[in-house]
């Protein structure tokens, strides 16, 4: 089977990235990708690539190179899906903030919508692809949603998990340890559609990276991979509490541990905790569909990694309010970096949020900079939280262009996110520039401990 038109649905830091790759890759297939959010499509068609809606490196030369020759960005979500062969749904799947498995379960009414409106729209026969992270079967849903108009069109139902991270996306999607396509592998159109979707991502990557498996297996093949990257951090954020209190330093239990090739070194660096769009979510929808089966010690093990994850947030601002003599009342604390890790404009579940309403709650005053984080983003994450109005934020909250303006007269700095622009500041020049005593509360391993001491600092780093 040869696929000719792609459409995507949902525009976002998944669907925007894959997408382009795809195109670039594959020249002769048209890409199009759709949303409902009209902001976001005209930032996408954005004559200035820089101005495009998600920050990643090196996505803007791709969107460069195919946009408008096989890249097309657009709200007529019915024509895209209607000329497309493949349908990717990449839409969010947040956790679900009312009614039943509320603050647990992930939310599926947009993946709802999707099916009803492909299965309304579409005249000839199409493949429906989860790029979406999904709850293990869904894709039963999605078949009796797509089956029910009963017009005789005919879908191939298959999961193909994103494993991208933030950051990295465009690295990541070039060069992928592997790709996971589940399918119906018992039929000859399942495994016909399988192979029309192995021949897109081998345009790229070799064979024997891609990987095909039952839909079943697929899809919580990648709330699985979420669950132990996550139980990794949590794991070296515990270990980082307990050297705190004995002397060890945790870079290099982490290096210590990580040369035994059974664990490997990778994701084994402590932080002020985990953020980002997709940890938390599916961890916690996880823990709920193991409780919907009754699997009450499954799901105790796994919803440790979160309550791990809380507590190491909480308790490296506990410690600053601490440290600062108790109280932080009527002080000024300079936050450095706020997107969840470096190289993103990416909020969602950032440690910075949470440090920063525990501050606010003890009465600081906060300045904020972020190389890439906009003014409007951070107002918008503390409020979402509705700790306080939005008025009694912007009254308490700063956000600033640089990072010397956010450390006039402060009493600390916080760095919060690792990016790599930190490390080179002149730290001298902030030191002039703050109340003494200077606190330093580095919540990611980032700073050279010893030069920032001999300028004066006083210096804490979790984990040392
Ligand atoms: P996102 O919020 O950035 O983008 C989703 C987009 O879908 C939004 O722009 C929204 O307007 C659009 N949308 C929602 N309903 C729609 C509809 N009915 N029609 C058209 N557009 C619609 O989300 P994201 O970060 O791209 O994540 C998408 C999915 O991919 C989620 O399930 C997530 O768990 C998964 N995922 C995310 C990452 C990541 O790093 N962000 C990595 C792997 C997997
Ligand atoms: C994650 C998964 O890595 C990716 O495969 C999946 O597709 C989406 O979710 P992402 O959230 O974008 O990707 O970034 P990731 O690099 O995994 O970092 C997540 C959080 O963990 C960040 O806040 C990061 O700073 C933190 N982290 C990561 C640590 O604190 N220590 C580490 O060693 C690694």
């Amino acid at each position: 089977m040869k696929i000719k038109n792609i459409c995507c649905i949902g525009a976002g830091y998944v669907g925007g990235p894959t997408m382009a790759v795809i195109a670039q890759k594959c020249p002769n297939v048209n890409v199009t990708v759709v949303d409902i959010n009209e902001k976001r499509i005209k930032q996408w068609n954005d004559p200035d690539v820089e101005k495009i809606p998600i920050y990643e490196p090196g996505l803007s030369e791709i969107v460069k190179e195919a946009r408008g020759r096989n890249l097309f960005f657009s709200t007529d979500v019915d024509k895209a899906i209607d000329e497309a062969d493949m349908i990717f749904i990449s839409v969010n799947t947040p956790t679900k903030t009312y009614g039943i498995g509320k603050g647990m379960a992930a939310d599926l009414k947009w993946i709802e919508l999707c099916a009803r409106q492909i299965a309304e729209v579409s005249k000839n026969d199409k493949i429906v692809i989860e790029k979406s992270t999904l709850p293990v079967r869904t894709a039963a849903a999605l078949r009796d949603i797509l089956d029910s108009t009963g017009n005789g069109v005919k879908y191939q139902i298959l999961s193909n998990p994103e494993f991208l991270a933030e950051g990295t996306a465009v690295e990541d999607l070039r060069n992928p340890d592997r790709v996971l396509i589940g399918g119906d592998i018992e039929t000859e159109e399942g495994r016909e559609a399988m192979e029309a979707l192995v021949n897109i991502y081998a345009t790229w990557v070799p064979r024997e990276k891609i990987l095909t498996t039952n839909v079943w297996s697929s899809e919580l093949s990648k709330l699985t991979a979420n669950a132990f990257l996550a139980q990794r951090v949590s794991s070296i954020n515990a270990m980082s509490e307990l050297c705190e209190k004995t002397g060890a330093d945790i870079n290099e239990v982490s290096k210590a541990i990580g040369m035994d090739s059974r664990i490997g070194p990778k994701f084994l660096k402590a932080s002020v905790g985990f953020g980002g769009s997709c940890f938390q979510k599916d961890i916690l929808n996880l823990v709920y569909i193991a409780r919907t089966f009754n699997l009450n010690e499954v799901a105790d093990y796994w919803e440790q990694v979160i309550i791990m994850n809380d507590h190491q947030k909480r308790r490296f601002a506990a410690n600053m309010v601490q440290t600062m003599y108790n109280t932080v009342a009527g002080k000024k604390i300079a936050i450095l970096g706020w997107a969840f890790k470096k190289d993103t404009n990416d909020t969602r579940e950032s440690a910075a949020i949470y440090v920063a309403d525990y501050l606010l709650n003890e009465q600081a005053e906060i300045m904020v900079y972020d190389p890439k984080v906009t003014e409007e983003q951070i107002y918008s994450d503390l409020d979402y939280l509705g700790t306080r109005s939005g008025d009694a934020n912007r009254q308490a909250v700063t956000v600033v262009n640089s990072p010397y303006e956010a450390c006039e007269d402060a009493h600390a700095i916080a760095v919060l996110t690792e990016w790599d622009e930190f490390k080179e500041l002149d730290w001298q020049k902030l030191y002039d520039k703050m109340l003494k005593p200077a606190f330093l509360f580095d919540g990611r391993r980032l700073l050279e401990p010893k030069t920032k001491k001999e300028i004066g600092f006083e210096f804490y780093a979790i984990g040392n």
